[in-house]
């Protein structure tokens, strides 16, 4: 196994799109990113240097971070920010896990810009379960505000209203060719006729799930999330915030210039979205089709669902199968079941209303089992759990919801102000750990991509309405359930998961819709270390930024 360095330096750069250029916030002057590419069971560690004018901390999206928790990167999670002219050294190994991950910023509304992908190839000696591709390329799908997004979220924050959303979504921070000004910067993925190309699609996007297909060619799914999966075909993807999806696409059509294409999954009726479509383009790369030819011609564009396809949405995300038998625990230790929603705050009588702009002069809010997350600001979590500093947090994130009632239904919205908190989950170390993940209609339901820090789960079956023990237990895959780190809780629906608490830390569980973790879509796993030095978190590294 290898060790890779990198220096991240994170700092403002003017970048250009949509005919305008923003002083933006990249690492290493480059939109999207550097690619760390790595194989299994390497190394990383990364310097980063903060030359930006904003605090910042990287997060190792899905990297499962064992025994390393300090180097996960949330803020006042794991760490304290990096503050402007700081530094931290991130170094955390990769184990087990070959597929496609990424990096971004954990903080405030950064990776709008900072972020970027993490290939994984399989261990040195080791091949892939399938013919190893020729070629291999990297596909970020992300959002681009015609605006500073920090300046963004912080109005939202103030008014309490919806943030404005993105003016673009990105292939590689791309609009792509059907927006004015973007033509000639379009994303080109080659490829050779006749041979197979595994193409890895993340979605970036802070606020959106999308929707991915390409003109012509079957996706044939291989991997998420860095597990592989069963092979399964399809001609669209949909992917959560967060997630990331490894598919073959085989070279089978005549040689010429094919749109790669997303466009939003938006589940909530009503809820504002961008409804453009970002483009990229495949290229045969033959003889016959050169530059001159084939290059002028108008690439073919392909049908993407409509906004609202919830239908397509769930065929897709319940089509995901291990690729073979697996250890689900079948034992429960923990057994939690934890509402995701969204909802609304009255504003109390005086307030300014300016900072009142939510749905009929309220403000946004949402929550998980009642508690709005509220991060630390003097202290990270692990940092004052380790040296046992009192009062950054509680340990009293209730196990359930405080009442039961039909979540699904038209919610009344004076049945549930959510409290506000940084209360945390306590789970024993080899835990073996079942969560009812359930939506809600508080104020208006949606789908919720539900990312975990710290491990994969299984995701045992989902499903729309209340979970229902008594039916829906039935319905639980225990021999082969995908292994993932992001779940897209459907809209007005349920979602079961189970992992193993074997990793020693604190962990964040989020929405990854970045609009609703501001508002309060998260809770934290603190699990406990001590059983044996090999369970046990490693000491704080000397350069870990403090408050
Ligand atoms: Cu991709 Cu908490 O993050």
């Amino acid at each position: 196994a290898k060790t890779h360095n990198h220096d991240f330096v994170v700092q403002q750069t003017n970048i250009k799109r949509l005919c305008k250029t923003h002083n933006s916030i990249t690492v290493n002057g480059q939109f999207p990113g550097p690619t760390l590419e790595v194989n299994n069971g390497d190394t990383l560690v990364i310097h980063v240097v903060n030359k930006a004018r904003y605090n910042v901390t990287i997060h190792w999206h899905g990297v499962r971070q064992i025994t390393t928790g300090w180097a996960d990167g949330p803020e006042f999670i794991t760490q304290c920010p990096i503050r402007p002219g700081g530094s931290y050294t991130y170094r955390f190994t990769i184990s087990g896990q070959e597929g496609t991950l990424w990096w971004h910023a954990h903080s405030s509304w950064l990776r709008a810009t900072v972020y970027g992908a993490i290939v994984i190839h399989p261990k040195l000696g080791d091949s892939y379960p399938f013919p190893k591709p020729k070629r291999d390329s990297v596909i970020a799908l992300g959002e681009w505000w015609d605006a500073n997004p920090i300046d963004v979220i912080r109005e939202a924050t103030r008014t309490g209203a919806a943030p404005n959303v993105s003016d673009a979504y990105t292939i590689n921070g791309q609009p792509g060719d059907l927006y004015s000004c973007s033509s000639k910067d379009t994303v080109i993925v080659p490829i050779d006729s006749g041979e197979t190309n595994l193409i890895r699609v993340i979605n970036a996007a802070l606020n959106q799930q999308l929707f991915f297909t390409i003109a012509n060619h079957k996706l044939t799914v291989v991997g998420a999330d860095a597990s592989y999966v069963k092979p399964f075909t399809t001609s669209v993807l949909m992917l959560g915030p967060g997630q990331t999806t490894d598919v073959l696409i085989k070279a089978d059509q005549a040689p010429g210039r094919y749109y790669i294409a997303a466009r939003a999954y938006a589940s909530a009726q009503g809820a504002p979205f961008d409804n453009t479509t970002t483009t990229a383009i495949l290229e045969y790369k033959t003889a016959t089709c050169t530059a001159a030819k084939c290059a002028t011609s108008k690439p073919i564009m392909p049908p993407l669902p409509a906004y609202n396809d919830t239908a397509t949405a769930t065929a897709f995300t319940t089509s995901f199968r291990s690729p073979r038998k697996v250890m689900v625990p079948t034992e429960i230790d923990d057994s939690l079941f934890i509402t995701a929603g969204l909802g609304i705050n009255q504003c109390p009588p005086k307030t300014r209303a300016r900072n009142c702009q939510g749905p009929n002069g309220t403000r946004f809010t949402a929550s998980m089992n009642n508690v709005s997350f509220v991060l630390p600001s003097n202290f990270s979590l692990l940092q004052a759990h380790q040296q046992r500093v009192p009062g950054v947090f509680t340990t009293d994130f209730p196990a359930k919801p405080p009442v039961k009632f039909d979540y699904t239904g038209n919610v009344s919205q004076s049945l549930w102000q959510p409290s506000r908190g940084t209360k945390v989950y306590k789970l024993k170390y080899g835990a073996r750990v079942q969560i009812v993940l359930q939506g809600t209609n508080i104020f208006t339901a949606e789908n919720h991509p539900i990312h975990l820090h710290g491990y994969d789960f299984y995701i045992l079956a989902e499903g729309f309405g209340n979970f229902n023990p008594k039916t829906d237990t039935a319905k639980f895959n225990l021999v082969d359930p995908p292994l993932r780190n992001t779940v897209s809780l459907p809209v007005k629906g349920w979602a079961v998961i189970r992992f193993v608490a074997d990793n020693p830390g604190a962990w964040i569980m989020h929405c990854h819709l970045d609009v609703h973790i501001g508002w309060g879509l998260a809770m934290v796993f603190l699990v406990d270390n001590g059983i044996g030095p090999m369970q046990t978190l490693e000491k704080p590294p000397p350069d870990l930024p403090v408050c």
